[in-house]
């Protein structure tokens, strides 16, 4: 979806052929929800496929790709871990109707029909679903085919004579009616078949379906479209998990599809999204390409432990019961008394995660067993629950209160860092600097552990000296072994990424053979600060990110590749070096503690106002803010920015969504400038 192609421009000279047709029923005669949808469909989160985050609207979106996902399901488990539904999404259609009114499905992508892939899916004992809009037509940039607002009736039958088991129904061009009214016609249409049919809404959050959908739908988004990549998925994830308490058997926030396995998050990242998305009860719907993804992809989509935590019959959605710094705690209560917890690190440093059995609410006991849902392993603990997480990382437990925990050994964690800038900054090193490091070995359990070593990995080039001992002949439970390492960045390092990791070897009570883990981290060595009074825009940042597509360089942000925003412009001034950027964004550049002010002329774009376009800018040096604008709306006259960097280290500029949601945040940053020595 993009946001700004959704406005309709024959709005309201649609409004009026079509309500003068009647073939909608003005918005104040069925505003209210009507009847329950209580049927028992939807129970726990719907879990299957659909194409739209891998394919869009291309040539391979198509029969092939249909049957071979319903294959795969069957045939690499995935219909035994719980995927039942292979749901299909925009452009199955064509773009007019048939003369007797009824969709036609796209003849070269679906030369059989739709029946047939829907007789196939069937036949493999899986679910099929299908997409339209609660619109005049669907979201697709091309025009999108015939939604159906208007049509409700004639479409619903259709889809059911076909056997439709899931509807999402999207939210394009809906000539501004209401959308209770729009969403409810749709619910008493499918009813009418008689069908059970899964219906989703798509409304984007726009009108908090979480407030009025549960006797609507099963399952209504809660956000704008997800994108593949971290920061697109964290600010989904941010904005459904404070919705926890609307969500329950039968009716679900959904945070959109699933990206695992489309390329643009690293495995890390997968697991955490995959993570988030169990922890909140979410649709698991897989949005890649089966018959593409890398081996390791199913793994993390086949993961049993972590599917039962999201399909779980309690049917709540996971809290956040801590959230400080870009360091998450997430609850999830279980049918059996169990706790789900997943502690998720945000942040581009490593962090290590605490919490403790009392403060997921478990019984007293005297000690606790700890199913690592991704390890496979299950350990006991005194209370604590605690991972060292890598940048982007997460650790998924299971924690029960246990009476036989002594059959477990010690939960041990392991991590190594350095101190950074700010709680989430970059791990910088400086050439030529030495920069200290600790690692950290925490027993967590009642019983001792015996023999800890702790070993540093550095680049070839680099050298590493312990600053303390690196061995411990016994480690207590609940009690912590650190270790501190100079580590010296030779001055010849050149400016990238570069790993960082540390092992772990120790004995369990119950075990002579002994147990290693292993942590990996990253250094990162910044190219040169800007020298002088110079564009930032002629300048490499450290790290950009933004709501829709890429931070743009001396253009606006067009929303979806590089370079398809055009020129900027604020209130008519025009300007050819600047940045263009989308809420939520998030841009660092090295200063090197040598640059004192950042300067620019802020405001929205021209052609994208909107009266949802609200923003903030702010401007920081390190942890220090330097400029705050408040609130920047579209109506807003161009505003100049000045912000006092001096000796920072590195200086971030940000946008923020203003509190609104992110639509129609088209920030720009007109004649960006640092002053440096
Ligand atoms: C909207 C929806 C997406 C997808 C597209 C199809 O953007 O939010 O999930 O269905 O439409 O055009």
């Amino acid at each position: 979806m993009h946001v700004d192609q959704r406005r309709s421009k024959w709005r309201t000279a649609l409004i009026a052929t079509v309500l003068g047709a009647g073939l909608i029923t003005a918005p104040q005669a069925t505003a209210q929800p009507t009847a329950q949808i209580d049927d028992g469909l939807a129970l726990t989160p719907p879990m299957g496929f659909n194409n739209w985050n891998s394919t869009h609207c291309r040539a391979d979106f198509n029969e092939a790709m249909v049957k071979g996902i319903a294959d795969i399901f069957v045939d690499k488990g995935l219909k035994d871990a719980g995927y039942q539904y292979v749901n299909i999404d925009d452009c199955w259609a064509l773009p007019e109707r048939a003369a007797d009114g009824n969709l036609v499905p796209h003849p070269v992508r679906f030369p059989n029909g739709i029946k047939a892939v829907a007789d196939y899916v069937h036949g493999k004992g899986l679910k099929f679903g299908i997409y339209t809009s609660a619109g005049t037509k669907t979201c697709n940039k091309d025009g999108g085919f015939p939604g159906g607002l208007g049509h409700e009736e004639q479409d619903a039958k259709l889809f059911a004579s076909w056997g439709i088991d899931y509807l999402k129904y999207d939210n394009c061009n809906n000539q501004g009616v209401d959308a209770k009214m729009r969403y409810t016609k749709m619910r008493d249409a499918l009813k009418a078949t008689g069908r059970p049919i899964v219906f989703s809404l798509c409304e984007w959050g726009q009108n908090k379906p979480w407030e009025w959908a549960k006797d609507v739908g099963h399952l209504w988004r809660t956000t704008g479209d997800i994108g593949d990549n971290w920061n697109s998925m964290v600010s989904i994830a941010k904005r459904n998990m404070v919705l926890a308490e609307y969500a329950g058997p039968g009716h679900w926030n959904d945070p959109d599809m699933l990206e695992v396995g489309n390329g643009g998050m690293t495995d890390v990242e997968y697991k955490s999204h995959f993570g988030l998305w169990a922890i909140m009860a979410a649709p698991l719907l897989i949005g890649a390409d089966l018959r593409k993804v890398k081996p390791e992809m199913f793994e993390i989509l086949g993961n049993k432990d972590v599917i039962a935590v999201d399909q779980d019959k309690l049917g709540v959605q996971g809290k956040a019961i801590r959230t400080e710094g870009g360091m998450y705690v997430f609850v999830k209560p279980l049918t059996n008394g169990d706790k789900a917890v997943l502690l998720f690190n945000e942040n581009d440093s490593g962090a290590q995660i605490s919490t403790t059995a009392e403060e997921i609410g478990l019984p007293k006991s005297f000690a606790y067993t700890v199913r690592d849902l991704w390890a496979k392993t299950t350990t006991h603990s005194a209370g604590s629950i605690s991972a060292a997480l890598p940048p982007h990382g997460s650790a998924m437990f299971r924690v029960s209160a246990s009476n036989d925990w002594y059959s477990y050994p010690p939960a041990v964690t392991a991590g190594a860092d350095a101190a950074v800038l700010y709680p989430g900054a970059m791990p910088l090193v400086t050439p030529g600097k030495p920069v200290t490091y600790t690692t950290t070995v925490s027993n967590t359990g009642r019983l001792p552990i015996f023999h800890t070593q702790a070993k540093l990995t550095v680049p070839d080039g680099w050298t590493v000296t312990p600053k303390s001992s690196p061995t411990k002949l016994i480690l207590s439970g609940e009690k912590q072994f650190q270790t501190t390492w100079e580590v010296l960045v030779p001055a010849t390092a050149k400016p990238g990424r570069f790993p960082v990791g540390a092992t772990f070897t120790y004995t369990s009570p119950s075990s002579t053979t002994p147990v290693s883990t292993s942590y990996q981290t990253e250094a990162v060595v910044p190219g040169a600060a800007p020298v002088g009074v110079k564009f930032l825009s002629d300048h490499s940042w450290l790290r950009a990110s933004n709501g829709h597509g890429p931070v743009e360089i001396d253009t606006t942000n067009g929303e979806a590749g590089a370079r398809d925003g055009g020129t900027i412009s604020i209130r008519g001034q025009k300007f050819t070096k600047g940045l263009g950027t989308h809420a939520p964004a998030h841009i660092e550049y090295y200063a090197g503690g040598d640059c004192t002010q950042v300067t620019a002329t802020i405001g929205i774009q021209d052609n994208k106002v909107n009266p949802l376009s609200l923003v903030t800018y702010e401007v920081w040096g390190d942890n220090k803010k330097a400029y705050d604008s408040g609130p920047v709306t579209g109506q807003d006259a161009a505003k100049q920015l000045t912000a006092d960097v001096t000796g920072a280290t590195v200086v971030r500029l940000i946008i923020t969504d203003g509190g609104n949601g992110k639509s129609y945040d088209h920030a720009n940053w007109g004649d960006l400038k640092i002053t440096c020595k």
